[in-house]
């Protein structure tokens, strides 16, 4: 979910619709907002998406009011219905809450509450929140920041909340604990939301909370800050924020995906931007450099992630094994956490995230923590939390990925653990100079490349064109393009809802082969490095079973041109780091399928960017 707020001089209400607007990415169910006019604290919300509440509010409450909050959800207790939407107002009408997150012991303080004669409309965790905040303020006599604070002491779960009182119109009280939020400090105003998105172009400076601080934001004021556990003062760290308007925002493209698959080629120099050093012949990474000998004695390297970023993981391991000979296992964040893994002093943890906010990576990277494990965090989002929980990282330097599908993080998660794999293979003595040389001259090359597999555009559209109407997809691949293929499968299924399955195309013959007939579309990545021969085998198998082949080729391939129905090229490159060449056709192939289809690119159903709930 996503939450904004304003507090100040000006109108909230086209600050906190836009702010929606742009968080709209953590989640798109419903929509609502809540504004002080002087008397009232008036309140839309809806089913839907930010537009949708637009509409609702301007043409059902006054937007009058230079003090609001609003939300937008990702269901998790409840259904998304106009309800269960967010805001929600206590029992008495005088707090609003807004909250990102969950409250685990809801229904046991629902009970208590509705003992004491508090009855609820939705389903939800956050009602009974703002209702036990409204009980513990009248119960203790205590002002509405401190109530917030007992209050949340006695739930458990992850919350970033916004919380306005009707009697005391001059302040917003926030807290958190696992989800983000940013306050935006203005001249005589303050921001506050889940990123720093809706407030970039009134203020650079922001404080980020730490888990388990609240902050009392009240007009004239400085921030106080204040430890949820105890109630002792904390102390805010202002930063100075680097996102720019133009970053967040379409320039020109017609989606969001489309502009980041673009972007691709920018975001990956951007990403080995003074790090690699090709003709000095080193990799300078600070958060690897200060910590070499962890890497370097380490026992083994595991490797933990959610969707996309658990593909990056997958080739990873390739990279990992292969260059610098160390052994690296992968697991999907959710499953390591949860079943009591061997971890101990010598392995090294590096979790991938492009949000830095995933609720389940985050959960395995404290659990390796206490096991003695170091943890390295490769993250896009400057300052999130996976980038301050781990004990060192790198980013990933992709600027803003809005789309709810990943392309770009995908891609510059593959570059920096490239780098990172480089620089161990040296560092262990693996690779001497000249091997080393000639993947930094490489990985130089790597971004005009990812431009000319660009330029296989028009052709993709055409086979998309094709294949919109499929009910299924296979996609295929060996080695390093294995993951590719699984991420492949992803991106089709995310945004245009055709059920597609990634597989080792070895595999095929033990299950998947059955599905094959003249219906089927299957994607196979075939480039000329890595079992070429195998994989042309595999073509063959599907080609007899009459299956249509979608082949990914190295430019000027003559044997699967000559078995498959299309094929797309991409350049030559070394076979580690096809993966970054051969993803791009894939992506734009599930593009154009998704927009042939109708579907909501950027915000398919169902899906949430930032996952911040287990
Ligand atoms: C969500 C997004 C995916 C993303 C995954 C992991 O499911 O829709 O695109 O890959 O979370 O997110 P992270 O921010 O940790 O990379």
């Amino acid at each position: 979910c996503g939450i904004v707020g304003y507090i100040g001089y000006r109108d909230a209400y086209p600050i906190i619709v836009k702010g929606l607007q742009r968080l709209e990415y953590r989640g798109y169910d419903s929509a609502g907002i809540a504004l002080y006019d002087g008397q009232d604290i008036n309140l839309s919300k809806t089913k839907g998406k930010v537009d949708d509440l637009k509409k609702k509010a301007e043409s059902s409450m006054s937007l009058k009011g230079t003090l609001g909050i609003g939300h937008t959800r990702w269901a998790t207790h409840g259904v998304p219905n106009d309800i269960n939407s967010h805001p929600h107002y206590s029992n008495s009408g005088d707090l609003v809450i807004i909250h990102n997150g969950i409250i685990e012991n809801y229904d046991s303080i629902k009970k208590e509450l509705i003992n004491r004669g508090y009855t609820f409309s939705s389903d939800t965790d956050t009602e009974v929140l703002i209702n036990l905040i409204e009980e513990v303020k009248k119960k203790e006599n205590v002002k509405l920041g401190h109530a917030v604070q007992i209050a949340l002491n006695q739930v458990v779960g992850a919350y970033a909340i916004a919380v306005i009182d009707k009697q005391k119109p001059d302040e917003i009280v926030v807290a958190k604990l696992g989800s983000p939020l940013a306050i935006g400090i203005g001249e005589n105003e303050f921001f506050i939301a889940s990123d720093a998105s809706p407030f970039i172009e009134f203020t650079n400076n922001a404080v980020y909370l730490e888990d388990e601080e609240m902050a009392i934001i009240r007009i004239g004021k400085e921030i106080k800050l204040r430890k949820i556990k105890d109630n002792s003062i904390a102390y805010p760290s202002i930063q100075e924020l680097q996102l720019n308007l133009e970053e967040i925002e379409k320039g020109g493209f017609e989606h969001f995906m489309l502009k980041e698959i673009y972007e691709q080629p920018r975001a990956i120099l951007d990403t080995y931007r003074g790090r690699l050093l090709a003709k000095e012949g080193i990799i300078k990474m600070a958060g690897i450099d200060e910590n070499l000998e962890k890497f370097l004695n380490a026992n083994r390297i595991i490797i933990v992630a959610c969707g996309t970023s658990w593909h990056a993981g997958l080739v990873a391991e390739y990279i990992f094994e292969d260059l610098a000979r160390i052994p690296v296992e992968v697991e999907y964040a959710s499953e390591f956490r949860y079943r009591n893994p061997v971890v101990t002093e010598n392995d090294v943890l590096i979790a991938i995230s492009q949000s830095g906010e995933t609720a389940d990576t985050l959960a395995a990277i404290k659990l390796a923590k206490e096991k003695g494990a170091f943890v390295f965090g490769v993250c896009n989002v400057v300052g999130s939390s996976i980038a301050r929980e781990t004990d060192a990282g790198a980013y990933t330097h992709a600027g803003p990925e809005i789309g709810v599908a990943s392309t770009k993080a995908f891609t510059t998660q593959i570059t920096v653990l490239t780098l990172l794999a480089l620089k161990l293979a040296k560092a262990k003595g693996v690779f001497n100079s000249t091997r080393f040389h000639e993947y930094l001259t490489e990985l130089e090359q790597i971004p005009a490349k990812v431009e000319e597999a660009l330029l296989t555009n028009p052709l993709v559209e055409i086979i998309a064109n094709v294949y919109k109407d499929s009910p299924n997809c296979l996609y295929l691949g060996r080695g390093y393009n294995f993951p590719v293929a699984l991420e492949g499968a992803l991106k089709l299924k995310e945004i245009s809802y055709i059920h597609a399955e990634g597989y080792p195309a070895a595999e095929m013959k033990h299950g998947p082969i059955a599905l094959i007939d003249e219906h089927m579309p299957v994607v196979i990545i075939a480039t000329s490095k890595g079992h070429y021969e195998k994989i042309v085998s595999n073509i063959q198998e599907i080609k007899s079973r009459k299956g249509k082949i979608i082949a990914v080729v190295t430019q000027g391939d003559v044997q699967v041109r000559e078995l498959a129905d299309h094929v797309i090229e991409v350049p030559e490159t070394l076979e580690n780091l096809t993966p970054l060449l051969t993803t791009i056709p894939l992506q734009l192939l599930s593009y154009h399928i998704a927009v042939m289809r109708g579907c909501n690119v950027d915000q398919p159903r169902n899906l949430a960017k930032s996952v911040t709930v287990e």
